[in-house]
């Protein structure tokens, strides 16, 4: 009875989570589908419809990754994924792109760019297996994006984009231009701003680019005033710290220095 009950679940989820036995398993179902959007040959955007299958039919591995392990706090998670590089070898890119971006479905929007996809060989997951005992956080669904064992990139958010709807191929400096804008020429707010990218922007969205998931930065706090600047190097460690129930534990990829730069840079908005 237990088994056709989870059978029955499974069917009814539309990433399978098996709700009934352990280890847990998320998959993308065979019928969700997701999308890959690039210029065609005129130049014109356009959105390739992908599933699962047609991803599998390139060719998945088992794979483990530590550096997923380690941010998350789990152990022996395995994975179904594809080499990032392989997938980009079915499309011909015409116009400079050098980078991906991927909008997820809980407004969270990654981005990297090729070269780190290749000098990382990263890898895009279909299916996560968890081990029993460790909780899945909403948002832990596939395609996911992985870095494979064996590979060192550094350790920061941007490397665990999971949850996502579409790739879409951009210019890396068409994307970050605003912002480059707003850094200007201090050392200090350029660090700051690499910082932001690298583990902030993804969640707390600045002049259009990034995601939604987290507040206005710009809205809660007055960087210009110093108790403000104050009160918000607080609440991230209150908020973004090993114990956040939704595993948005950001505060294992900044030091407070790296922090320091971050307000540094968001002062120059005003
Ligand atoms: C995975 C998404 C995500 C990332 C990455 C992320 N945040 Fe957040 N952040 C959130 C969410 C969600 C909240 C809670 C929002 C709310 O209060 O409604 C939050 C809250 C905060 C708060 C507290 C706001 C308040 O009103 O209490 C601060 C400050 C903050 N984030 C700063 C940062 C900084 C700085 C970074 C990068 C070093 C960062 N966050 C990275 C999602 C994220």
């Amino acid at each position: 009875m237990k088994q056709i009950f989870c059978g029955f679940m499974t069917l009814l989820l539309a990433f399978g989570i098996s709700a009934c036995s352990a280890p847990k398993k998320v998959g993308v179902g065979a019928e969700r589908i997701f999308r890959i959007t690039h210029a065609d040959s005129a130049g014109r955007m356009f959105s390739e419809i992908w599933t699962a299958p047609k991803l599998d039919s390139l060719g998945m591995q088992e794979t483990s990754s530590e550096y997923f392990d380690r941010a998350m706090h789990m152990s022996d998670s395995r994975f179904t994924a594809i080499a990032l590089s392989r997938l980009l070898t079915e499309f011909t890119l015409k116009r400079g792109e050098d980078a991906v971006l991927l909008n997820c479905f809980d407004d969270y929007q990654g981005i990297l760019s090729l070269n780190d996809i290749y000098k990382y060989d990263l890898r895009l997951a279909t299916k996560i297996k968890l081990v029993s005992g460790n909780s899945k956080p909403d948002w832990l669904n596939p395609l996911l994006i992985l870095v494979p064992d064996g590979k060192r990139p550094p350790f920061q958010e941007r490397f665990m984009t999971a949850n996502i709807r579409e790739l879409k191929f951009v210019r890396l400096n068409d994307y970050y231009a605003p912002l480059e804008n707003i850094a200007g020429t201090s050392p200090k707010a350029q660090e700051g701003l690499e910082v932001f990218k690298d583990n902030c922007l993804f969640c707390h969205s600045l002049k259009g680019r990034g995601g939604n998931k987290g507040v206005q930065l710009l809205e809660a706090y007055d960087f210009s005033y110093k108790p403000d600047q104050i009160r918000m190097l607080g609440d991230f460690r209150d908020f973004h710290n090993k114990d956040n129930p939704d595993k948005q534990d950001v505060d294992q990829f900044v030091t407070q220095e790296k922090l320091e730069r971050v307000v540094d840079f968001l002062k120059n908005f005003d």
